[in-house]
């Protein structure tokens, strides 16, 4: 903070200054993921700058996701996020995924119910117009972290109470033999709307990775249309490739 004061002349607002510094300081390991950041005043003290210039960088940050703020102890600096590594040869839920990973599962319900099907559905899932699909659409959060947005797209027939399947989709079409066998996944660049990104917790714009799930049971018969949203900063997907052509 001594520093800033002495290249205070730089032009630039003293608030964009400091949070300049705060920035460099995170990037170069000087303080790091969990590390506490001095009081308000001690820095204003320090850098010789008042506490609303310093509030507002440290807000920035805040927002930024750099530092976070927990009430009545202090501001830290943001935890890294672990990236989740996800294997593609291997046809598995986000609940098993996350839990083999020791992670704590839970969704938040988006959509579900019953509705006429839209041109894609009824193309993907082999529906006639006068049959109603199942959508189950849900933020899926692990150990707290909002990682993906799935919309999955079922049969009525498979699934009529799209509101009963508990917390596991997978698991709910296993109960009734229906669960998928084999799937055929695209995965895409997105930058998330706003929508999406509230609901994911990062800023409007971030990078996003599209997903396009549709699963097959051994018969062939496809049982699920999924397109989801997983955030860019939390996933790694992972295959293994061979040689050949
Ligand atoms: C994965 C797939 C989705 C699938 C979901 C089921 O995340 N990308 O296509 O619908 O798993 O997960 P669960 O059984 O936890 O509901």
């Amino acid at each position: 903070f001594a520093t800033l004061r002495q290249s205070g002349q730089s032009g630039a607002p003293l608030y964009l200054q400091l949070r300049r510094s705060i920035e460099d300081a995170v990037r170069r390991g000087l303080i790091g993921p969990g590390d506490a950041l001095p009081s308000e005043r001690d820095i204003a003290t320090k850098a010789e700058i008042s506490r609303v210039t310093v509030r507002k960088a440290v807000q920035d940050l805040v927002k930024g996701g750099i530092l976070v703020q927990r009430h009545g102890s202090g501001t830290f600096v943001a935890p890294r996020m672990e990236r989740v590594e996800q294997s593609l040869s291997r046809l598995t839920s986000f609940t098993e995924d996350m839990a083999r990973r020791g992670m704590a599962v839970r969704s938040q319900w988006l959509d579900r119910g019953l509705y006429a099907p839209s041109p894609d559905e009824m193309m993907v899932l082999g529906l006639a117009a006068s049959e109603l699909v199942a959508r189950v659409a849900r933020l899926r959060i692990a150990d707290d972290t909002p990682l993906a947005i799935e919309r999955a797209s079922l049969s009525a027939r498979v699934l009529p109470d799209p509101a009963g399947i508990g917390s596991s989709l997978y698991a709910a079409l296993e109960a009734t033999g229906n669960r998928p066998v084999r799937a055929v996944q695209r995965i895409s660049a997105a930058n998330l709307g706003e929508g999406d990104a509230r609901l994911l917790d990062v800023a409007p714009g971030a990078a996003g990775l599209r997903i396009e799930r549709i699963s097959y049971l051994a018969s062939g018969k496809v049982i699920e249309f999924t397109r989801s949203v997983y955030r860019g900063d939390a996933y790694d997907f992972v295959a293994e490739l061979r040689l050949g052509i």
